[in-house]
């Protein structure tokens, strides 16, 4: 095997090795179309803002890559974006030109080489593009600054106060949009991605013609739950033609819009049996983007608050799901999974308080070998160490050579 282009070669396999049936269900192997992930913890895509010219960094290797030495199962990148006028701030990544494709290789290569499956979400923000970083307040760029560009959506209805109004797609532009999806899918297998997530929620332009807030149209794109639909399913369509039928596909939806949206459970399981049924593999289930007249609450943020999205969407419709929301601790998200709630659990922001996650789950959920989880050259030499610990605890009944007294090594022996 090679790891970061140097050749390894180890007496044993890589990876853990505690017999299936006995490890807890987050570590059983989830098999996806032709690629198996080694684990069921995804490192839910986070939005970084550090790339250039939508090709990812430095940032990239070392962010996404400590996910992957940490054990996670998937490792996504961020939302990327289909076109240039998609990226939601100037720094986001994007997917529309062979030099992002060629950078991203070196990072897709080293995640997948620590035995985890790089994964990638492509998006648009449509309306809700074209803005500054968080850290700058999320204002929006002025068309007439070289930095900012122009919004599209799916009617000329601006996200909210003080947003800039989008232009809306007509039927020519949307074709010719969707081939953008279809062309960035194609650049993501050059990147050697091995799982795609189509981002559909959170109010960004896929969401912008599926809700009834944002869709103004009178045409087919428009009107009832199947117009509103057709724009999703013809990129879904688009791009289960590209990307390879041994890779699977997710999709990201808003299950519910939230705190005064008009999408909800039911217009969710809808959606979800034509994207089923036009071969999506996994509904990754957030809420949330789009508010509205209704008097659809707000999703409260207990933990798991996006769970009970997935448990329904699974149970109705036989779609394999993600659970997310809140997921902090390793019983709550092995519980998740044997209690039937979703198939995979997508950890963000605790990964990034410790990108070590799922070694540390994996020793708190009593697998005997968690150190297997670890890269091969961390493993082969903390192996070793366990097993003098080990040792050193059985006899715990003797007190250390030190307590009584002795002398200890002399400091230069100590190395
Ligand atoms: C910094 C940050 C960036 C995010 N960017 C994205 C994104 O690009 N795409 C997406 O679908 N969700 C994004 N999310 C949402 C997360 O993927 C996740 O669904 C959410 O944080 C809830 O999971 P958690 O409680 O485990 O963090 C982002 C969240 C954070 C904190």
């Amino acid at each position: 095997m090679k790891i970061a282009g140097v050749d390894i070669r180890l007496d044993e396999s890589m990876g853990l090795q505690t017999p299936v049936p006995e490890r807890p269900m987050l570590f059983r192997p989830y098999p996806l179309r032709g690629v198996v992930a080694r684990n069921r913890i995804i490192l839910g895509p986070m939005s970084q803002y550090l790339a250039v010219d939508g090709a990812p960094t430095d940032w990239h290797l070392v962010h996404l890559g400590q996910f992957a030495m940490g054990g996670a199962g998937i490792v996504f990148v961020e939302e990327t974006a289909v076109e240039a006028r998609g990226r939601r701030t100037l720094n986001c990544t994007g997917l529309y030109t062979r030099q992002q494709a060629e950078l991203f290789r070196r990072t897709t290569n080293f995640i997948r080489d620590l035995g985890a499956l790089p994964a990638i979400q492509l998006g648009h923000g449509g309306r809700r593009a074209a803005v500054r970083a968080p850290w700058e307040g999320r204002a929006p760029l002025d068309p007439a600054d070289p930095a900012g560009w122009s919004l599209i959506s799916s009617s000329a209805e601006p996200h909210g106060p003080g947003r800039r109004k989008p232009e809306a797609l007509d039927a020519q532009q949307i074709r010719t949009h969707i081939a953008q999806w279809a062309h960035a899918a194609e650049l993501a297998v050059d990147a050697g991605f091995d799982v795609l997530e189509i981002h559909g929620a959170h109010g960004y332009l896929i969401n912008q013609f599926l809700s009834p807030v944002a869709n103004r149209r009178t045409d087919g794109y428009g009107g009832d739950q199947a117009g509103r639909m057709r724009f999703a399913l013809e990129i879904v369509e688009a791009i289960r033609k590209v990307w390879p039928k041994d890779r699977p596909l997710f999709f990201r939806a808003s299950v519910v819009d939230g705190k005064g949206g008009h999408w909800d459970m039911d217009d969710t399981l809808c959606f979800a049996r034509e994207l089923r049924d036009r071969e999506v593999d996994v509904m990754a289930c957030s809420s949330g983007g789009l508010t509205g007249s209704s008097d659809l609450p707000s999703v409260p943020r207990v933990p798991g608050y996006h769970v009970p999205y997935s448990e329904a969407v699974r149970r109705e419709t036989g779609l394999a799901t993600v659970g997310l929301g809140l997921i902090t601790e390793p019983q709550q998200a092995d519980d998740l999974l044997t209690a039937g709630q979703a198939d995979l659990i997508a950890v963000a922001r605790e990964m990034l308080v410790d990108p070590y996650w799922p070694v540390h789950a994996a020793r708190a959920l009593g697998v005997q070998d968690w150190i297997n989880l670890l890269p091969p050259v961390y493993a082969n030499r903390l192996l070793p160490r366990e097993t003098e610990r080990a040792q050193f605890f059985e006899a715990t009944q003797k007190p250390a050579p030190w307590r009584r007294g002795q002398n200890l090594p002399a400091r230069s022996e100590q190395t």
